[in-house]
């Protein structure tokens, strides 16, 4: 199976409806090499996504290979009555149907990165995450997808799982406030591990970031805008961000954002900006 590198950027696919397509693949044109979906139709439609992927390899803009495709599986509490799996079945049945129904949205016969939405329970990893988890992992043994993640977990989630055995995710993707110093915990369990933090909601989530003097400080020495230093700032302190613009210019400037000097004093102020 081919294995691009996990890109610096991921493209965010949530909220678009029947924009998903042509945004997916504008921001593929834009550069963008990391793709982030759900098999969740209530927030995202999978479907589109592949609709993109399908015009940008035929337009010759990319090849299946040289994109990080992520999709997800949520439970049914997640989701609207359009299921992609029967909520009857066991839970590792369903893992199996959501998988092969992503592959299908996708049209694709892998995914790079296969992440479990959010636990059962926001108090702690139980044992249908475990059985959850383990249906995953044989997703990614029978070479469905190349790597796996789980999202929306507090520390106390990530140290169980440990707790349990299981085996450890490549990824955790989580909302990032920046009054928590950006996920400091989590970011420092996930840096001891090697374990990728992607950051969302960087820019929903942060407002008084953004309206900070020290930021708007950089932004203008930089010649960029405040939402390109938090991009820029993100990278610095090994996050992989998450970007949900439905905007080309926008598109433009967060790829861009990588090309910012930051100092190592800049990033520090920032990293404690808010709390
Ligand atoms: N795991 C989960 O539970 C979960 C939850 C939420 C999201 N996600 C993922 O994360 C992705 C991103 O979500 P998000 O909450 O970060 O994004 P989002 O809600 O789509 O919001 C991004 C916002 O930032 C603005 N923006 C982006 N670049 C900008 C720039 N350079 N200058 C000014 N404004 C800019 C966008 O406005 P414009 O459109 O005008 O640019 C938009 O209002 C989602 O699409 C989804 O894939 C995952």
């Amino acid at each position: 199976m081919p294995a691009p590198d996990v890109p610096a950027f991921l493209y965010g696919t949530a909220w678009k409806e029947d924009r998903t397509a042509a945004l997916t693949e504008l921001a593929l044109r834009h550069g963008f090499r990391g793709i982030d979906t759900a098999n969740q139709r209530r927030h995202y439609v999978e479907a589109g996504v592949g609709d993109a992927l399908r015009a940008a390899v035929a337009g010759g803009v990319v090849t299946r290979a040289e994109v990080f495709v992520q999709t997800k599986f949520t439970y049914v509490r997640g989701q609207d009555h359009r299921l992609p799996y029967d909520p009857a079945a066991p839970l590792s049945t369903q893992v199996a149907q959501s998988m092969a129904s992503s592959l299908q949205h996708l049209d694709t016969d892998y995914v790079d990165s296969y992440v479990l939405h959010g636990p059962a329970s926001g108090h702690g990893w139980g044992e249908e995450d475990a059985e959850t988890w383990a249906a995953m992992i044989r997703e990614r043994d029978a070479g469905r997808t190349r790597l796996l993640g789980v999202s929306n977990v507090s520390l106390r989630h990530l140290l169980q799982m440990e707790a349990a055995g299981g085996e450890r995710p490549a990824f955790v993707q989580n909302r990032c406030f920046a009054r928590v110093g950006w996920d400091r915990t989590i970011r420092a369990f996930c840096a001891e591990r090697g374990i990728v933090y992607q950051g969302f909601s960087l820019l929903t989530a942060n407002p008084e970031v953004l309206e900070h003097p020290a930021i708007a400080r950089i932004a203008g020495r930089e010649k960029a805008t405040p939402a390109q230093v938090v991009f820029r700032f993100s990278r610095a302190v090994d996050m992989l961000p998450l970007t949900g613009t439905s905007d080309p210019e926008h598109m433009t400037q967060d790829l861009a954002s990588a090309r910012l000097a930051l100092s190592a004093d800049e990033v520090r102020l920032i990293e404690s900006l808010a709390g």
